[in-house]
């Protein structure tokens, strides 16, 4: 492969050592700094420097891949230790809300994929927010007209009851081995000692300040001083770690009932520019809800991800359902290679647009989309040379009338992965989110930002008098592109692989995979790769890349070719009889650390410290 990216490890490397020098900031922390947050260990420090020499990590029992190297640092403990891959989730989870809060976090919802090493299953779990019972599809209307986007994010009206707490405890719940308190110990001492904030997060802040300073909470924690917080300044959380505390001592409901959560209504209440829906009843009633996985079959793999009201896995088994036929093995720097993958994926778009929504609220033709038969109809359209003059949905086999009109809302790259494998052959893939950068920009007390995430609905709820199957509806859950995929070969994991980055996630797993399984490519080379996506208008191809010579072949075809940054976050885990290689993408700060596994060793009792304890056996 050619080198093609910009990096940000060495100023993340120095990050760490510039917060030893660093005072806390005293809208934040209201004592001195006494802890050294952003040191990495040797393992993490190793990580980054395979990741910048293009190296996959490379480990025999475990192996964690996130966003941010504290978090992976802190999962990967969980996993020496003998947890789960659940119980490292918890871990990781806790730690991305402190340390990449503009992200994920409390205040959002997430997608988990889970494989079941004891019982060979593969089933999923959806913490997806929801819509208020006070919602109506007009949510996003005034006088009749949609919203402006940015009138409709920034406050309480965007947010959806979060569903990443409940997640968290739902699947550890099933599959965690240690004490919920355990894990969130981390980024408890964290959150209270501080950590040094890292280059993403500064420009982050740096970009969206004005947005962050509407709201005094928000504005306090993210503009000391009223400045942007700096890269390298030692951060601390404290109403952060009381949360946590409240977690790891009352539970699930210490966050859907009682002060936390009259903290989070009052907040989107309250903000008297732009007041939202959200009720006590809206946080008590929320559910996690276990959906079978949808799989699509590609070469001799199942592909198998998140159903509605994820359009993800729907929407990366469309494209390459159709691509099954086709010899794609010249590479992304053949034209008609690229023609293929675009095309298909501009069908499934068409696909996406008209029919996804949650399924819980409106009839969806699930089976028949990423039926092999009706794909590869679709991929009948793909046999001529050129790009496709227009695009139109399918008509996929359903048992009801269907007639939907086309999805109208804006969505933006934010979001969060995390891969993991643990030592006992789970698998988990979860992506996680706020939706936008900072969310609704609304700090609840609890010290989390929370979800703009109802703006993934229609802003439209009809078109021509013709209802739009993603219109807000009360308690129903908006939308999503959330992509976290585990590929199966013979009913066992071969890749873990996730991104964030709105709806060019789908693409961007979608080539991922391509790259793996046809160019063979391993994983880290194929998270570096360039990207090329085509949603449902341009061919967008990643700036400062090699990519961008074939705007040239691409605009002779047909299409219209967009230069941009593609800004994905991947994180992958292969899996192989050798063991297990991880990759993170090069444009975010994430890392994989592997290890071996102190219950591969055949210790029956591995708690290095008190108040780990394991069940042992680990559960099913
Ligand atoms: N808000 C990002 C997504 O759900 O696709």
């Amino acid at each position: 492969m050619r080198p093609t990216l910009i990096t940000l490890l060495p100023a993340l490397v120095l990050a760490g050592a510039a917060a030893l020098a660093q005072e806390a900031s005293d809208a934040v922390a209201p004592e001195a700094a006494t802890a050294t947050g952003g040191a990495m260990s040797a393992n993490a420090m190793a990580a980054l420097k395979a990741k910048e020499a293009g190296e996959p990590v490379r480990a025999p029992n475990w192996m964690v891949a996130a966003a941010n190297p504290l978090a992976v640092e802190a999962g990967a403990a969980i996993l020496a230790e003998g947890g789960t891959a659940a119980d490292a989730m918890v871990t990781v989870q806790a730690v991305l809300g402190l340390v990449e809060p503009q992200s994920s976090g409390l205040g959002g919802g997430a997608f988990l994929v889970w494989y079941d090493a004891a019982r060979g299953a593969l089933t999923t779990l959806d913490g997806r927010e929801t819509a208020p019972l006070a919602a109506d599809p007009t949510l996003f209307q005034m006088g009749g007209e949609r919203m402006k986007w940015w009138d409709a994010v920034v406050g309480g009206r965007s947010v959806g009851t979060p569903g990443t707490p409940a997640l968290m405890f739902d699947a550890h719940d099933r599959y965690g081995n240690l004490e919920v308190s355990h894990l969130l110990q981390p980024a408890i001492d964290l959150a209270e000692s501080g950590f040094a904030v890292s280059p993403r997060m500064a420009a982050s802040v740096a970009r969206d300040a004005e947005r962050l300073a509407g709201q005094p909470r928000t504005s306090a924690y993210f503009l000391p001083g009223g400045e942007p917080i700096a890269e390298g300044a030692l951060l601390k959380n404290f109403p952060y770690a009381a949360t946590l505390k409240a977690l790891a001592g009352g539970g699930r409901d210490a966050f859907y009932t009682g002060d936390i959560a009259q903290g989070i209504v009052d907040t989107v209440q309250g903000f008297d520019a732009n007041p939202g829906r959200l009720e006590m009843i809206d946080l008590a009633a929320y559910q996690v809800k276990e959906r079978p996985a949808v799989c699509a079959a590609y070469r001799a793999y199942d592909v198998c991800g998140m159903g509605p009201p994820s359009s993800g896995a729907l929407t990366v088994g469309q494209i390459l359902g159709q691509l099954n036929s086709f010899d794609l093995s010249a590479g992304v720097e053949d034209a008609q290679v690229l023609r293929l993958i675009g095309d298909a994926s501009r069908q499934a778009f068409a696909d996406r647009g008209r029919y996804m929504a949650d399924s819980d609220f409106v009839p969806m033709p699930t089976a028949g989309l990423v039926d092999a038969e009706y794909l590869s109809a679709r991929a009948e359209n793909l046999k001529g040379d050129r790009a496709l003059d227009s695009v139109a949905p399918g008509r996929p086999a359903f048992d009801h009338a269907l007639n939907w009109a086309d999805n109208v809302s804006v969505e933006r790259p934010s979001t969060s992965h995390i891969s993991i494998v643990d030592s006992y052959g789970n698998a988990l893939s979860m992506t996680t989110t706020i939706e936008n950068g900072f969310g609704s920009r609304l700090m609840a007390p609890g010290g989390f930002l929370l979800n703009n995430e109802l703006t993934d609905f229609s802003f439209k709820s009809h078109a021509d008098g013709v209802p739009i199957a993603n219109r807000v509806e009360p308690g129903k859950r908006p939308r999503s592109s959330m992509s976290p995929t585990i590929v199966m070969q013979d009913g066992a994991p071969v890749l873990v692989i996730g991104s964030p980055g709105g709806s060019r996630i789908i693409g961007y797993v979608a080539q991922a995979i391509i790259a793996h399984l046809d160019w063979g490519m391993d994983v880290q080379a194929a998270l570096d790769m360039p990207h090329a996506v085509n949603r449902f208008g341009t061919y967008d191809l990643e700036e400062g890349t090699y990519l961008e010579e074939m705007e040239g072949p691409l605009t002779e075809l047909g299409y219209e070719v967009n230069i941009r940054g593609l800004n994905s976050g991947l994180h992958a885990i292969q899996v192989t009889p050798e063991g297990l290689v991880g990759g993170a993408d090069p444009r975010r700060e994430g890392i994989a650390i592997g290890g071996w596994g102190a219950w591969a060793l055949g210790m029956r009792r591995v708690a290095n410290w008190p108040g780990a304890v394991i069940r042992n056996p680990p559960r099913a």
